[in-house]
């Protein structure tokens, strides 16, 4: 299947030196075979996200809460990056000033190599105490008995930001920073309607970011974005490089 090709103007600009800010959401691991939230089929189908993606959620119904991140933790243990995390990856190599900032949490960026990262809405594969506060790597693809608890007698709950929470502070003004400097932005794969990581691609164009979405689908970015690729990501971004070598 063909896709549309880059402009001549974005060619020059992965050609350039200037400062990179990548965006990513769930699309980009769909080709990983891993779910989107809000598609059809997606982690959002039938399953409210006050009910498993809450403080709320959490203290009401621990187990609950769990259930859901370890389906998630089995399913991403068992994916592999894809070529859109790949070319990702190869990007940060330029030398350029690069930040990926990305909305995943199934670890498959830094699977892929990617290094200058920060992950706006935490990680699948960290726990974090509700007691003592320690946060650590846990890798386990499944983790028995749920919900796990700490050394300290506390419950542990996945260290990802659920609705209602703060992003981690200075991740996100990391990215923030980099939006407010970037010439180019790419924004991959998401729908674009959860801030304040949607507010990242805004602050880019308000700041004079030439701003490109890869997606098949339009969001509500799109309209003002410089530019549209529409295609799956794991397709458009390998020939964004080769166009650009
Ligand atoms: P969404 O499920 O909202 O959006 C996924 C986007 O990926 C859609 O716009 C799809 O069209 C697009 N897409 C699908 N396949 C693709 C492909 N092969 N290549 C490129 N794009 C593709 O997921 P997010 O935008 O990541 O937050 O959602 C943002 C946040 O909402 C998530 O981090 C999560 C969720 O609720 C929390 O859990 C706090």
């Amino acid at each position: 299947m063909s896709h549309p090709a880059p402009s001549p103007r974005l060619v020059a600009l992965l050609r350039e030196r200037t400062p990179l800010l990548v965006l990513t959401g769930a699309g980009v691991s769909r080709e990983s075979g891993i779910a989107t939230f809000r598609e059809a089929g997606g982690l959002w189908e039938g399953v409210d996200p006050a009910e498993v993606a809450t403080p709320e959620a959490f203290a009401r119904d621990p187990r609950r809460v769990w259930c859901f991140y370890d389906a998630r933790r089995r399913q991403g243990a068992q994916a592999s990056p894809n070529p859109a995390h790949r070319a990702i990856a190869s990007l940060e190599e330029t030398g350029r000033p690069f930040l990926l900032a990305t909305q995943n949490v199934d670890g498959l960026h830094e699977r892929a190599g990617s290094r200058a990262m920060v992950r706006l809405h935490g990680s699948l594969w960290r726990v974090r105490c509700t007691g003592c506060g320690d946060e650590w790597e846990d890798d386990r693809p499944a983790i028995d008995p749920l919900p796990p608890a700490c050394a300290c007698g506390a419950i542990l709950r996945p260290a990802v930001v659920w609705f209602g929470e703060a992003l981690p502070q200075q991740a996100f003004a990391q990215a923030q920073a980099m939006a407010r400097r970037a010439s180019l932005c790419l924004v991959v794969g998401t729908s674009a309607v959860v801030y304040p990581a949607a507010a990242l691609p805004e602050a880019a164009l308000a700041a004079g970011a030439y701003v490109v979405e890869i997606n098949p689908e339009p969001t509500p970015l799109s309209p003002f974005a410089s530019e549209v690729l529409a295609g799956p990501a794991g397709e458009i971004l390998p020939a964004l490089l080769e166009a650009a070598a």
